[in-house]
This record gives structure tokens, sequence and C-alpha cells, in this order.
């Protein structure tokens, strides 16, 4: 199979370091661009040299438009408004999307799923294989336990992370609910202050820590009177999201159009 030629957006961010890496190491794919915010001195810069692989003779653009030769998929974790201005470049030039950035709205989030009508797009808050497995081990404990216990869900991460909760720690509690018939918008409780009443059974809390080079924690606990199950998630190093992002980039291309996430990928849905 050819190999996938991939555009990594934001090359120089935390995360768009460790892609192009991760990018260079996968033997079905290859660095065909990566871009920078227009202005950025890394502009013209050779991508490998910056990823620390070599010479590629390919450098750093400051748009997607502006990236010489084709591109199959671009991998995207940005921010929310950059991200949307890559998928309606995406759509018009029908190239496959991998998007990874995190604190869409809803209505942006419609919007994405609006593209994949035309465009193949990845959109997973959390591209770590562990984390996908414990959205499917959510989803057992969840039946067994759900009904009569108390559900919280805690995060930590870095102290540079702009969103909270976590996108992924959201993810948890959709998976949660929607195993449990719960509307997450409706049971969702974002930290508590003050006389705040007894729990209500029904609510699941998210608890959120911003904390020096945290990489990325996650905690579901379901807790009744005497015992409380716990489901943890930690990440040591950002290349577990990068490599799993270069790994849907690849699962990718052989999909035309639709929306997918990371199980998808991982075949947990089956
Ligand atoms: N799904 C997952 O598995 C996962 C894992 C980790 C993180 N994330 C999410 O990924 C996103 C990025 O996280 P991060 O920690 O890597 O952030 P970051 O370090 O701020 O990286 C973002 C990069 O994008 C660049 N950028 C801004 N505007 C741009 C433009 N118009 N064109 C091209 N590049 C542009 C930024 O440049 P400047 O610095 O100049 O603004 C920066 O280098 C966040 O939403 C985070 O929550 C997701």
């Amino acid at each position: 199979m050819a190999q996938t030629r991939v555009a990594v957006v934001g090359c120089n961010g935390r995360m768009g370091k460790n892609l192009l890496e991760a990018v260079s190491n996968h033997e079905q794919a290859v660095i065909a661009g990566a871009t920078e915010r227009p202005g950025s001195s890394l502009i013209g810069t050779d991508v490998g040299e910056l990823a620390g692989v070599g010479k590629l003779d390919v450098q750093v653009a400051d748009s997607v438009d502006s990236i010489q030769g084709d591109i199959d998929v671009i991998i995207d974790f940005t921010s929310p408004q950059v991200t949307l201005a890559h998928v309606k470049w995406a759509r018009a030039n029908q190239v496959k999307m991998v998007i990874g950035t995190t604190g869409f709205t809803e209505e942006q989030k419609a919007q994405l799923a609006d593209a994949a009508e035309d465009i193949a797009i990845m959109f997973a808050p959390n591209m770590s294989v562990g984390v996908n497995l414990v959205f499917k081990l959510l989803e057992t404990a969840a039946k067994v336990m759900g009904d009569y216990t108390d559900i919280e869900i805690i995060e930590g991460h870095h102290r540079h992370k702009v969103d909270a909760p976590s996108g992924t720690a959201l993810g948890m509690g959709e998976v949660i609910a929607d195993t449990l018939g719960r509307d997450l918008s409706k049971v969702a409780v974002y930290g508590r202050e003050g006389i705040t009443g007894e729990r209500d059974r029904e609510t699941i809390g998210f608890a959120t820590i911003r904390a020096g080079d945290l990489v990325g924690e996650h905690t579901a606990m379901f807790a009744d009177i005497g015992e409380r199950v716990e489901i943890t998630h930690k990440a040591s190093s950002r290349m577990t999201f990068a490599n799993g992002a270069v790994r849907a980039a690849v699962w990718l291309q052989d999909k035309p159009h639709g929306l997918f996430n990371m199980r998808d990928v991982l075949g947990l849905n089956d």
C-alpha cells in the first residue's frame, strides 16, 4: 500500500513536535508538509531538521494552501478556530483529517459532522490506545454499577492547558451518560463550592487539576457505601497521542467520507 502523505499543522506545538516524530517513525506514513502560524520565525525551516530526523526538503509553510505537493491527510492538534479553518480547506480540497484539538462547542462539533459528509474525519479528544480501552471499560462499569453509585470524573493536566474539563474527561462522561440513558448536558456538575446541598444520585461530577507538567491523568469513580471502583489512565508521554494520530491517518486512507472516532480505528466499536 502507498505511504500516507501527512501534513502536520501547528508543527511546533507540544503535540506538533511529537507528531512530526511519530510520522517519521511510521513505515506507512510520510511527512508531506507542515505549517505554523503565519509570521512564525519557523516558516521556511526544513521540517525534517525541526523533527530531528535529518533534512527532508519539506519546508514549514504558513498555511496548508502554501504546502507544495500532494497531501492525503492533515493531522491537526491546534485550537478550535484554527482547526475549523483547516476543515474548510480540507473539504474544498478533498483531503482527509485527523483532529485532536479539544474545546469545541456543540455547534462547532456539528460543523465537523457536516464536513464529514464530504471527507473522512477522525475526531477524538484522546488518541491513546489505553484511554480508548478505558472508554470501553466505562461502558461495562456503568452497566453494572452506574444506577446505584455516585459517579465522579477527576482529571489533571499541565499548567498550559486552556480548556477544562479536558475533552477526554467530557468523553468519559458522555460514554457513561449514554450507557445510563442520561443527558450529560443536564446531569454534569462542573466543580462545587459553598453550600451545595446533598449530592443528587443522577449527577456526574467533574473535578479539574492544572499543575506543572502533568501530561494527562483521568479517573472515573463509581462510589457506593462500602466500596468503590476507580478506573484510571495516566499518560506519561505525548508520543502515545501522536502515535495514535498517525495510526488513524493511515487507517483513514481507504475511507471516502464519514466521521470516525479512535474506537473505530482500534476496532473497539465492533
Ligand atoms: N486528542 C488528543 O489525544 C490530544 C492530546 C494532547 C493535546 N490535545 C489537544 O491538542 C490541542 C493542541 O495542544 P498543544 O498542547 O500541542 O498546544 P500548543 O503547544 O499550543 O500547539 C498548538 C500549535 O498550533 C500553532 N498554531 C496556532 N495558529 C496556527 C495556524 N493558524 N496555523 C498553524 N499553526 C498554528 C501554535 O503556534 P503559536 O504557539 O505560535 O500560537 C502552536 O505551535 C489542544 O486542544 C489540546 O487539548 C489533544
